[in-house]
């Protein structure tokens, strides 16, 4: 089992990352003092696959617990979704010692962090990331929150988890698509600090698809070092860790136009990296053989007919409203290498229409 500190002061927790783990986590709650009766939430689908085996390990270590599902799928991080969770935890009586522990991937984890951050004030709560997307990325890092219709992750808190606890096993049930979903993160960290990964996703690409176990630890544990690092530095993005938006700023604006359906997270990213390479080599700042290869990388993942029906003008518009817009500028993360990226404020609509106009 590997471990890293996200280095916080004192919201400063561990990321374990290991194989067959699921079992003693009841254990580890234990070991870190989270004494109080434990919320599970989680969806469906994972329920039916570890449901029975997160249940037996808290039983094992004697916790009491309770499980509160959501729907599965993006459109489930909505108010309504809180409000619900919320009210389900004061029928319960759960209290300041209630512990709320995140069983899923990254819509799971953003709604619990979300829930955990506002019931009574903040009670604690840790990360078990069930997808590749959520093992690599949002499971450490503490942002939290839901969507609205006038843009994605719009509300929300920054909130440390207590620990995060990743079995690798469990992504053996993943379908293929949420893989992809999860390389879409993988190829950011890639472009923005890792050329060895980016190259490493290049040559081996077909045994990551085939989940091969050994491979995905080193890569799991690479991303989560570098998002460690980046979050140790920067916890509420404001310089630093604006560079793990590389590709959100299109990625986000794509999911919201297409109404949080058809097209997942980490394929917009995909999509929104491709359009984004485009746009710095357009402005000179990436040569064209860098972007050939994030060009071809992501072709390899036959996105094309994910967008239909997409409006540029309303596209444009979700982009001038993201989070990292300031005075009606919006902020790029483009790279000038792979492994390097630089932030770019002034960024023509024009350029932005010219590099959309490929992936459209
Ligand atoms: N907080 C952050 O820093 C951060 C970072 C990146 C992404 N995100 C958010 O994460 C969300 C996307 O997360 P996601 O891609 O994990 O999607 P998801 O949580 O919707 O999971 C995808 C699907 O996989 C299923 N699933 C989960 N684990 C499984 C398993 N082990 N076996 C079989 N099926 C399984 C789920 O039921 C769901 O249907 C987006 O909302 C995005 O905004 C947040
Ligand atoms: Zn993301």
């Amino acid at each position: 089992m590997n471990k890293i500190l996200v280095e916080l002061g004192k919201n400063a927790y561990p990321v374990f990352i290991g194989e067959g783990i699921l079992e003693n986590l009841g254990e580890m709650l234990n070991l870190y003092n989270l004494s109080g009766q434990v919320v599970v939430i989680s969806d469906l689908n994972v329920h039916k696959h570890y449901g029975e085996a997160l249940t037996k390990s808290l039983n094992f270590s004697k916790k009491a617990s309770h499980l509160i599902f959501i729907h599965g799928g993006e459109r489930s991080k909505s108010f309504r979704t809180i409000e619900k969770i919320l009210t389900q935890m004061l029928e319960l009586g759960c209290d300041r010692n209630s512990v709320v522990l995140a069983f899923g991937g990254g819509v799971v984890g953003d709604i619990a962090g979300f829930v955990a951050s506002v019931y009574k004030r903040g009670i604690p709560y840790l990360q078990v990331p069930t997808t590749l997307l959520a093992q690599v990325d949002s499971s450490l890092g503490g942002k939290t929150g839901v969507n609205h219709p006038l843009g994605k992750n719009m509300i929300g808190t920054f909130y440390q988890p207590k620990m995060v606890w990743t079995d690798l096993t469990v992504l053996q049930t993943l379908p293929k698509r949420e893989i992809v979903c999860g390389l879409g993160e993988i190829i950011k960290y890639g472009v923005i600090k890792d050329a060895e990964l980016f190259k490493l996703v290049e040559d081996r690409l077909h045994e990551i698809v085939a989940l091969d176990l050994e491979l995905l630890q080193e890569i799991v544990l690479r991303c989560c070092q570098i998002k460690a690092g980046i979050v140790a530095e920067d916890e509420k993005e404001t310089g630093p860790r604006m560079v793990l938006n590389f590709g959100h700023t299109i990625g986000h604006a794509l999911e919201a136009e297409m109404g949080y359906k058809k097209i997942s997270h980490g394929e917009a990213v995909l999509l929104g990296m491709l359009a984004e390479s485009r746009m710095a080599l357009n402005l000179n700042i990436l040569d064209i053989g860098d972007f050939q290869r994030i060009e071809r990388l992501i072709s390899r993942f036959e996105l094309s007919g994910k967008l239909n029906r997409v409006e540029v003008g309303r596209l444009l518009k979700f982009i001038k409203a993201d989070k990292k817009s300031s005075s009606g500028h919006t902020k790029f993360v483009l790279p000038r290498k792979i492994g390097e990226v630089e932030i770019v404020d002034e960024v023509s609509e024009d350029l932005i229409r010219s590099s959309l106009a490929p992936i459209l």
